[in-house]
Parts: C-alpha cells; structure tokens; sequence
C-alpha cells in the first residue's frame, strides 16, 4: 500500500516535468538578434537610448525561461528587487509548433507585444488607462542600459521568454523622466529584424 502510494506521488512528479528542445545555434542566435533589435527600435520612437546585450543577464535569462518550461510554471522570479533587475515574461503554446527556422519572428512577436501594452498608457498621467503597462514601460524605459533575453521551447510545444533588463524600470514616481511619448508610430511590417545586413552588437 506504502508503495503504491509513492508510486502515485512519483508519476505526479514526471507527469509536471515537461522536456525541453534543444535548439539549433541558428535559432538561439536570431532570436537574440530579433528581441534586441526590435527592443532597440521601440526604444528609439521613444528617445530611450540604446541597450547594449549583457552577458550575465542573458545567462540568467535562458536559464529562467528553461525553469519555467520544466517546471511548467509562468510566474515571475523571485529576488528582483535585490538585483535591481527587470524582468519581462511570455509564454505561447502552439498546436503546430515552431519553425526553428524563424525563431527570430518569434522574439520580434512577443517584444510587439509587450510594446502593444503602450495602448493602455497614459502619456499625460503617468499611469495606466486600465489595463498591463508594466511590459512596455520596462521596454522603454530609458535608465535601463542592459538586456539580456533567453527563449526556452518544450517538446509539449510551449515557448517561454524572459527578457531581463538592468538597472531595472518601472520605478514609481519616475515615469515622466523615463517613458517619453513616441513622435511615430511602429510599423511593424515594416521592420525586418532578420536582414543580416543589418549590424547586431
Ligand atoms: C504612438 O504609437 C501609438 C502605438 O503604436 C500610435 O497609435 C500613435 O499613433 C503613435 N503616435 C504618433 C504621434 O505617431
């Protein structure tokens, strides 16, 4: 009876443990491009100077994403505060799985989203209309130099993102100095994150 019983805790704890791909170098590498250049652009509407890629943060990026794809968990780290890091999140489930090929596509889509969130903000406020602001502030938020982002993909077809940035945004009473209003608008056909042309870093 004992044994049954573990039996039953122990296939519990399998059936929550999702596997991970192993992604091709070629996806990591335009992921990466992508995040970071279409986070640099967004950025630029918003006379936020460019972030430059840190390493570190990129390491604790890929290994948080990772986590959350074993763990099957979509939640915010914990410790932030203490690293002065920011931290954005996504996650996407797709029936028909991901084009390895195109994973640059996939960190341009989830940064638009984030941005989508621009929607909801009040330029004159300050504050939110209604509505998640946090993921687009933190964007653009202009004291923020560092970013570091890492995309994780489970064989159950779920992708997580985690972009951290550093020094962290969304500092209460300092949105007016960080978060300018955008003089144009994003067009997001129009920006092509995989033209290799284009230089990264
Ligand atoms: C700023 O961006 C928003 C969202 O893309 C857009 O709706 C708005 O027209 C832009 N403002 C200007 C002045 O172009």
């Amino acid at each position: 009876m004992n044994s049954y019983l573990l039996l039953g805790v122990f296939l519990i704890g399998v059936a929550t443990c999702a596997e991970l791909l192993t992604l091709p170098q070629n996806c990591i590498n335009d992921f990466n491009m992508c995040i970071f250049k279409v986070h640099n652009k967004l950025r630029s509407l918003h006379f936020s100077p460019d972030l430059i890629v840190d390493s570190e943060l990129q390491k604790k990026a890929i290994a948080y994403s990772q986590k959350m794809g074993v763990d099957d968990i979509f939640a915010h780290s914990t410790g932030l505060a203490a690293l002065k890091m920011g931290e954005n999140l996504a996650m996407s489930f797709n029936s028909q799985g991901y084009d390895m090929k195109s994973c640059g596509g996939l960190g341009k889509y989830f940064a638009e989203k984030w941005y989508e969130e621009i929607k909801n903000y009040n330029f004159n406020t300050h504050s939110s209309n209604g509505g998640v602001i946090g993921h687009f502030t933190q964007l653009v938020w202009r004291s923020s130099s560092k970013i570091g982002c890492g995309l994780a993909i489970t064989k159950d077809k779920k992708a997580y993102i985690t972009c951290n940035y550093s020094p962290n945004g969304n500092i209460r009473g300092r949105y007016n100095t960080n978060v300018f209003p955008n003089v144009t608008k994003y067009d997001k056909g129009e920006y092509n994150c995989e033209d290799t042309t284009d230089s990264f870093f």
